[in-house]
């Protein structure tokens, strides 16, 4: 599945990825800037924040309790939109998934 990464300056990177990765670490094997994942995927430090294309945010399951609630403490605001992108898992259903990376982590 391809998954689009855009920065705050509007550019944006996509890549060939293998499902069963997380969004997170696409992103860290491509290194795509912005993503820090400091805890490696464990979901306690929220330096994985993204922003789902507002249309494209019900094609992913509910953020689970540990999410949701790391979802509080990330640097720059959370939105109706924001997950973290080591809790994504790529699918064959998320080909063409875009997310913004946030101004800091
Ligand atoms: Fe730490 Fe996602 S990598 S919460």
């Amino acid at each position: 599945p391809k998954i689009t990464y855009v920065q705050q300056d509007g550019s944006a990177e996509s890549f060939d990825v293998q499902a069963g990765m997380s969004v997170m670490e696409a992103a860290i094997e491509a290194g795509v800037g912005g993503i820090v994942a400091e805890c490696g995927g464990n979901a306690i430090c929220a330096t994985c924040h993204v922003y789902v294309d507002p249309g494209q945010i019900e094609k992913l399951p509910l953020p689970q309790a540990d999410e949701d609630a790391m979802l509080d403490n990330t640097a720059c605001p959370r939105a109706e939109n924001s997950r973290l992108s080591c809790q994504i898992e790529v699918t064959e259903e998320l080909d063409s998934l875009t997310v913004t990376v946030p101004e800091e982590q």
